[in-house]
């Protein structure tokens, strides 16, 4: 039995999903613990591009099961139409190959237009979310009012629920945010046509992982966005609402903590943020440009511009014993060459005083300057599908190293372009 958690280590985006597609070659099940369709993983194969949002990365890998954990949110309409686009693609998705939890929570209509009024009411301190209803979806939940997945194949209880969820949610809509009420019957309806489309899908996640891992199997457990975006751990209030740690797979599918192997932290070369938040590392000039243009730093759901940075090493080692990740994939490398220099925060400046402990609040984070303890010089030479680490320019070595030292967590893996076999395997995972 062997199992490994692939987390992002930053504000997201660090390349899980290419990373997951590569180990599924060695795994037979992959599952999402968190988060829903604001994920956007992008997988590339022979040339074309695969974009995964509420679906494991590892459902490309024919012979395997992809799960959808208890811990995330569903919003029905996406997940079909993630579905239809697989098929598309040439992806065949049945019940054999994907399992879609019954615990999971439903994001309703009205989710999508809470989150819309509550951005807009929050003006300037806005959170820059992706628009999805993940956050109202994990209030309700939270609530003790939310409809789960499960809930869908019992047309008079998910009637039942809905009534007195949606009770509430229209007060919220009517009464707080001046909004139009959504009606039951119609909610109703369309959700009983999705339920008769995610029927076969729907079962006890749980179960199924806990015996593959039972059976000795490889099992993969796919984190969305990443640690800075974790609901307790990160940037706080500039966060997603779920736990995209390591420690969200224990309750996110129902697996105990003794079941969870190796924590492989995926960590891009130099650091992005998409959305509102403090960004210490952040640069508002020709290297951030040149790093979003090289980088392709739109995001892979909404499309916005993804601000860049130089790596840091403060928010990574926070990282590191947050989901106490033993290995990193390092990603994007590539993407660095042709700059004269690169910088690595090894610290920040906070009132004065030089700390090394990532700053649990956001406002304190808001005030830190990165002190860049190490510089190192550039390469001009493309490392782009490098496969071995001969093949790489000595001063991208010596940049590797440097990032390996400043985080002190071994790099096992190092990504050189977004396709499968662009990449360095220094150690085997599995
Ligand atoms: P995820 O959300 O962590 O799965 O990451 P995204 O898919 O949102 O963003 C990563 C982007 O970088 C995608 O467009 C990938 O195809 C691409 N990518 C992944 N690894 C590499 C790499 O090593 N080099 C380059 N140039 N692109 C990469
Ligand atoms: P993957 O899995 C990057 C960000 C949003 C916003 C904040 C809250 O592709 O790495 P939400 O819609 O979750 O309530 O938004 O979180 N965010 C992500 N940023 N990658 C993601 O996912 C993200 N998912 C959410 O931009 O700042
Ligand atoms: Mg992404």
């Amino acid at each position: 039995m062997s199992s490994i958690v692939i987390a992002g280590a930053q504000w997201g985006d660090e390349g899980k999903g290419k990373i997951v597609d590569v180990l599924m070659r060695e795994a037979e099940v992959v599952a999402r613990y968190q988060g829903g369709h604001n994920a956007g993983h992008t997988v590339v194969i022979e040339g074309k591009q695969y974009i995964l949002h509420l679906v494991p990365s590892g459902i490309l890998h024919e012979g395997t099961l992809s799960v959808i954990g208890n811990g995330t949110v569903v919003e029905p309409s996406a997940l079909i139409k993630e579905l239809d686009e697989l098929a598309v693609q040439g992806i065949v998705v049945n019940g054999d190959n994907l399992l879609l939890s019954k615990s999971a929570h439903l994001i309703m209509p009205y989710h999508i237009a809470i989150e819309s009024a509550t951005e807009k009411k929050l003006g300037k301190a806005k959170i820059g979310t992706t628009g999805r209803g993940i956050g109202p979806a994990y209030v309700d939940k939270a609530l003790r009012i939310g409809l789960k997945v499960g809930d869908l194949l019992y047309p008079d209880l998910f009637r039942t629920k809905l009534e007195s969820s949606l009770a509430y949610s229209n007060d919220i809509l009517e009464k707080i945010c001046g909004m139009e009420c959504f009606e039951a019957q119609a909610v109703y309806d369309q959700y009983m046509e999705y339920a008769e489309r995610l029927k076969p899908y729907i079962g006890d996640a749980s179960i199924a992982v806990n015996q593959a891992l039972d059976e000795g199997k490889n099992v993969l457990f796919e984190g969305a966005q990443g640690t800075l975006l974790d609901i307790d751990h990160g940037t706080y209030p500039f966060v997603t609402s779920s736990s995209s740690i390591a420690g969200g797979v224990c309750t996110g599918l129902g697996v105990g903590p003794t079941r969870v192997g190796k924590v492989l932290g995926i960590v891009k070369a130099y650091t992005t943020r998409v959305g509102s938040g403090p960004f210490p590392t952040e640069l508002i000039d020709d290297i951030g440009k040149r790093m979003q243009e090289r980088g392709g730093e739109f995001g892979a759901t909404t499309g916005r511009p993804r601000r860049c940075g130089w790596i840091d090493a403060v928010a990574l080692r926070h990282a590191m014993r947050i989901n106490g990740m033993g290995a990193i994939a390092l990603t994007k490398i590539d993407v660095l060459s042709g700059l004269d220099e690169l910088k690595i925060c090894t610290a920040y400046e906070f009132r004065g005083e030089k700390i090394t402990d990532f700053p649990s609040s956001a406002a304190e984070l808001e005030e830190c300057t990165p002190i860049y303890g190490t510089v190192v010089p550039g390469w001009l030479e493309s490392t782009k599908g490098a496969t071995s680490m001969e093949a790489m320019p000595g001063a991208a070595r010596d940049y590797i190293a440097a990032v390996e030292d400043a985080i002190g967590v071994p790099i096992e893996i190092i990504s050189t372009g977004p396709g499968r076999e662009e990449l360095i395997i220094l150690k085997d995972q599995f």
